[in-house]
């Protein structure tokens, strides 16, 4: 299994681009499959969450190929309707298969999804959107099948505020007759990705990016050309990741306005930021102060990078407190970072961090996505050598890891 060796106490400093946003990808890859004809889809990330989704594509019959961050992919006319379940297992966000089937065909049979485990993570609003649309809904033997002859508009409430399932919907309901409603919809940048790239194929998806979301529904869709968005999350992860170490970062290729509450809290925390159009540039200050972090849904703190910013509050001056609404079992990184001498604790969905001086270097072992990186940046800031296996993990969600710190004066060596 590869593993990263990390020889930290190194100040970040240059420059670092970040690539296309990963939860876009694992969207936008089969909502392809609606249209009727191919579409180039731009600035896809080289990571194997993308590897895995064009299998999956491939597996249902349709044709991709993947060239420099551009992917194509002609959806099939006769497609198979049961992707495998070894490709589904790998991925939570293969429940888009779900809609995109259902939307265009009419039928699906999906395994349930794996992915991280942070927790209990049902799909039970997906089913509730897909049933009131009309389709036929059964779960059996961990697998979900959902049919219908023709999906029919609906108004639909989320009483939790879902990405999965407000993106399900939007694919699901681009093809139905009539209008779709959808009140307490995710407003997270890729749910507006996913709508703009829909509509450019011709859909007629409003008020993405809002609370309700109105889906007014069109005979047939067509390929198109379209290029996803920056990945804010791999760009909170190097923003955190300058001021872990005392460097000087410049993050290029993003979007500020989707980094606006990482930022803030890194303002809060003492570091220097400087924006200006596309990048953001971050100085670290000595040891950051004390802050306090509650994730919510977009546009709160992402829970995505509560991890990785729970690293950076492991040696601030003072107590933080880091509270994680989203999922239940999100502080999988802190027993590690506790073997690096971290002073923390965990009550409930509550870490309480009391800041030390330092981290020291340790063997590791990365969990899940995010709960890696977290130990990546550990790794930067130690004092000394920490090695890191699980490192398949992080190569899901991130391009060339190693290769961009190293680019930005880190000590780091894939084994
Ligand atoms: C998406 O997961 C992302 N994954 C996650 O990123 C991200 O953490 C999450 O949104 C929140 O922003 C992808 O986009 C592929 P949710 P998703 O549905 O859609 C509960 C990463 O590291 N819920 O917004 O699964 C759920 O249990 C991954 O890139 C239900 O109860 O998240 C959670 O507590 C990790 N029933 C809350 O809602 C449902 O039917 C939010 O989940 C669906 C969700």
């Amino acid at each position: 299994m590869p593993k990263l060796a990390i020889s930290g106490g190194r100040p970040l400093r240059g420059e670092v681009r970040v690539s296309g946003r990963k939860n876009s990808a694992v969207a936008i890859l089969p909502a392809a499959m609606l249209a009727g004809g191919a579409s180039t889809i731009e600035n896809i990330p080289a990571i194997d969450d993308v590897a895995v989704y064009l299998e999956i594509l491939e597996a249902v019959g349709a044709q991709t190929r993947i060239a420099g961050g551009v992917v194509t992919v002609t959806p099939p006319t006769d497609p198979r309707l049961t992707p495998p379940y070894d490709l589904v297992k790998r991925m939570r966000a293969s429940y888009y298969m779900l809609g995109v089937l259902l939307g265009r065909y009419g039928e699906a049979e999906v395994a349930l999804p794996g992915g991280c485990d942070l927790g209990p993570r049902p799909i039970d609003l997906h089913l509730k959107a897909f049933r009131a649309l009309g389709a036929e809904v059964t779960l059996e033997h961990g697998i979900v099948r959902v049919r219908a002859t023709k999906l029919q508009g609906a108004s639909i409430y989320f009483d939790t505020v879902s990405v999965g399932a407000t993106i399900n919907t939007m694919l699901a309901a681009c093809l139905a007759d009539g209008v779709t409603t959808i009140e307490n919809a995710a407003k997270e940048p890729h749910v507006v990705d996913c709508a703009n790239f829909l509509n450019a194929c011709g859909a007629r998806i409003q008020g993405a990016g809002t609370d309700v979301i109105k889906i007014r529904g069109v005979k047939e869709l067509s390929g198109t050309n379209y290029a996803i968005i920056p990945d804010d999350i791999e760009a909170a992860t190097f923003m955190i990741a300058a001021a872990a170490t005392g460097g000087d970062v410049v993050v290029s290729n993003l979007i500020p306005k989707h980094l606006d509450p990482v930022s803030a809290k890194l303002v809060e925390a003492g570091c220097e930021l400087q924006e200006n159009g596309d990048h953001i540039r971050v100085i670290g200050r000595g040891r950051p102060k004390a802050v306090n972090i509650k994730t919510l849904p977009y546009p709160g703190f992402p829970t995505d990078a509560q991890p990785v910013m729970t690293t950076l509050l492991a040696t601030a001056e003072g107590t933080s407190f880091v509270t994680e609404t989203i999922f239940e079992n999100r502080f999988r990184a802190v027993e590690e970072l506790q073997r690096m001498g971290a002073n923390i604790r965990v009550e409930g969905r509550t870490a309480i961090i009391e800041g030390v001086e330092r981290l020291t270097g340790a063997p590791v072992v990365a969990r899940d996505l995010r709960a890696g990186t977290a130990l990546v940046v550990a790794g930067l800031a130690a004092e000394g050598e920490t090695e890191i296996s699980g490192i398949e993990h992080v190569d899901r969600g991130y391009e060339r890891m190693a290769e961009k710190l190293s680019g930005l004066g880190a000590a780091v060596r894939r084994l």
